[in-house]
């Protein structure tokens, strides 16, 4: 029952778990109900950078299989199987698979959906957005990236969200440099999406990520002083802005993953993993 009378996102079936083949190596949180407590810190050796980034690639190339599949009658499970093969088969993990107990390789967030939407029988109607969230564990580190497609010709008001929230992502990346606090990360993309009026999610935010899928940094998206952590060359860490049409309040669905605006405003998102270097960042997650 993927839609209610109102056209509202419902949770649909979800299909058998898919197999990983044995050979590719395990987070360890696969098969145990929470992460071990991680600590190792969030600055990485250059050596540990390019491991990051080769799986930061596999998960943007993942995307890209995925995006050339994103068309009307399509279900969110046959993306989830595209970006799963994608993945194991460049050798690397599908993060998410078994992430505190999440069922699928990547996340499908439509429409109303904020973030972690689980891939199922939902038909992709000309129209919809749909955020696909991928991340991929090879060598032990883990890239996290997401993107946001337009289901063949969307409304002006939310082709413009799309390319406004890409965009203040691309602020808050600009935003980075060794030396500053993490908050001027969110007071960029803060200041960018409140010109149009957007909301900006405040529930979850940017993170940590490398060896450990979250690392426990925080990195928030709107104007949070109080999130003063100094920004140092060498960190890994993601910024994922998600901005609305509407309000920001949020609802969990009883799958105790899908997150949605409570006011049904359409939300979009993207998603870089960066380095940062001596002027600024580099981008981890790039085809
Ligand atoms: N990739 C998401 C992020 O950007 C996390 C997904 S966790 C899941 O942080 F379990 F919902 F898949
Ligand atoms: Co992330
Ligand atoms: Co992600």
């Amino acid at each position: 029952m993927p839609r209610d009378a109102h056209g509202h996102l419902t949770a649909g079936r979800i299909s058998p778990q898919r197999p990983v083949p044995k050979d590719i190596e395990r987070p360890e949180y696969v098969g145990r109900a929470e992460p071990d407590e991680h600590g190792h810190g969030d600055t990485y050796t250059a050596g540990e950078v390019e491991r990051i980034r080769a799986a930061g690639r596999i998960a943007s190339q993942a995307i890209d299989a995925v995006g050339a599949a994103i068309r009307p009658g399509v279900t969110t499970d046959e993306l989830d199987r595209i970006g799963h093969e994608f993945v194991v088969s460049h050798g690397a993990y599908p993060s998410t698979l078994g992430y505190r107990g999440y069922p699928k390789s990547l996340c499908s967030s439509l429409n109303e959906v904020i973030c972690h939407g689980i891939p199922d029988d939902t038909v992709l109607q000309e129209g919809d957005l749909v955020n696909i969230d991928i991340t991929a564990y090879k060598d032990g580190m883990h890239g996290d990236t997401n993107r946001t497609f337009l289901v063949g010709e969307a409304a002006p008001a939310v082709q413009d969200l799309v390319t406004r929230t890409e965009e203040a992502l691309r602020r808050g990346i600009k935003a980075v440099a060794p030396g500053r606090q993490v908050n001027v990360i969110g007071r960029a993309i803060e200041a960018y999406a409140k010109r149009f009026g957007y909301g900006v999610v405040r529930d979850y935010t940017g993170h940590g990520v490398g060896r450990a899928f979250h690392s426990g940094l925080i990195i928030p998206h709107y104007d949070a002083p109080h999130y003063d952590t100094v920004i140092e060359e060498g960190m890994v860490f993601t910024i994922e802005p998600m901005l609305t049409l509407g309000g920001i309040e949020a609802d969990i669905w009883s799958d105790d993953w899908t997150v949605s605006t409570r006011d049904k405003s359409w939300t979009a998102q993207f998603e870089h993993t960066l380095v940062v270097t001596e002027r600024g960042a580099e981008l981890l997650t790039v085809s």
